[in-house]
């Protein structure tokens, strides 16, 4: 029989189809370190992203059409993960994070702060850098859930360091209110210190960034939009028909900004019976995925309604840590995912973009 190849494992790995990204992971340049020795085949799958949610599909259907080269004896596949670059044309204050995706909601009081501290802590389970900007100028909580109210953060070399809390960057503007202190936002003041929050501080290099907008269409999300260019936006909805009206409004708002809506992630749709754990959903109104389809964008999820997440904020430890195996935890692993999988797509989608205009300048 005649030896192995390695371009018979990466025609064998074109059949592999990445679901999200519509195309085969030797064409999107997923496949890297192929080593071949005798009938013994080993290679790495680079994912886009740790939190990816087909991860151990794509493992199982590399592995079966290796194994079915004739010849092969055994297949080993490693599965890593490099989250792209943001695509940036203007200035960036944020060179070295990778990505940056804000948290939006058209009004306060739906879970934009509690998605916020529980994505960011399932994205760094799994194994990205992470921090989290609660830009929330209004009503900064972001500390308070995490437990590190009233910390002080230390600044080196002109910069001010962020806090490191279970495995994630954290910076607020909590941090540098004194609680006492009354503030009369005015517009330019919101983008001074969006812009202060995002330049003065040294995030160092992160994967992914999650920046938790305060409600409304207002002056925070605009400049945010123009200094760090944002990979997307993930709106927070619950199922009243008034805040699932708002969301579309904020979708709207974003798409006029140029920003890619990642998706609609609702939050307390559901209830989930302590008794017999039966789900239900609670109120009549428009649900997160209905409006997602109408508007055009992702659905990424819902996170049901459970005391254990009021309760775990209001102690400083959000729920994905203090109750890992309830349900309200396997949904935000599952809209985690989801947003990590959009933001792949919409930077790979962006490389394309850049790619087709490069290729139309060449004479
Ligand atoms: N899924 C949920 N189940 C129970 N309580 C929740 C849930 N999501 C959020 N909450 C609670 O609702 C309140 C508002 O959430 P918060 O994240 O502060 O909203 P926002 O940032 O949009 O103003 C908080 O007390 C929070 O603990
Ligand atoms: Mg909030």
């Amino acid at each position: 029989m005649s030896k192995l190849n390695e371009q018979q494992i990466l025609d064998a790995l074109r059949n592999v189809i990445d679901p999200d990204l519509h195309r085969d992971i030797v064409a999107l340049g997923f496949v890297k370190d192929i080593k071949i020795c005798d009938g013994n085949v080993s290679f790495k799958v680079e994912l886009t992203t740790p939190a990816c949610p087909v991860k151990d599909i794509l493992k199982q259907q590399c592995e079966e059409n290796v194994q079915n080269i004739p010849g092969v004896t055994s297949v080993h596949v490693e599965m890593t993960a490099q989250v792209r670059q943001r695509k940036t044309q203007t200035e960036d204050l944020l060179p070295d994070v990778k990505q940056c995706i804000a948290i939006a909601s058209g009004k306060g009081g739906v879970g934009k702060s509690t998605m916020t501290v529980n994505l960011a802590i399932v994205l760094a389970q799994m194994g990205a850098k992470v921090g989290v900007l609660d830009a929330d100028v209004y009503g900064p909580s972001i500390p308070m859930m995490l437990g590190c109210e009233g910390e002080k953060p230390l600044s080196h070399n002109g910069k001010i360091l962020p806090i490191e809390k279970y495995g994630i960057q954290l910076m607020s503007l909590g941090f540098l209110l004194d609680p006492d202190q009354a503030v009369l936002w005015r517009g330019p003041m919101v983008a001074g210190t969006v812009r202060q929050l995002l330049a003065d501080v040294d995030w160092g290099v992160l994967d992914y960034l999650l920046v938790d907008l305060p409600p409304g269409t207002g002056d925070a999300p605009m400049s945010l939009a123009q200094l760090a260019p944002l990979t997307g936006v993930v709106i927070v909805t619950t199922p009243h028909t008034v805040a699932a009206n708002i969301a579309s409004k904020s979708a709207a708002l974003f798409k006029r900004l140029n920003t890619p809506v990642l998706g609609i992630a609702e939050n307390m749709g559901t209830h989930v019976c302590p008794k017999c754990s039966h789900e239900s959903r609670i109120f009549s109104g428009l649900s997160g995925e209905d409006m997602a389809h109408s508007i055009h964008v992702p659905y990424l999820g819902t996170v049901p309604l459970d005391p254990a997440v009021s309760n775990s904020s209001a102690n400083g430890v959000p729920s994905v840590i203090s109750d890992p195996n309830r349900l309200q935890a396997e949904a935000f692993r599952k809209v985690a995912k989801n947003v990590a999988a959009q933001a792949s797509i919409v930077e790979v989608a962006r490389k394309q973009d850049t790619k087709k205009e490069e290729l139309v300048e060449v004479p």
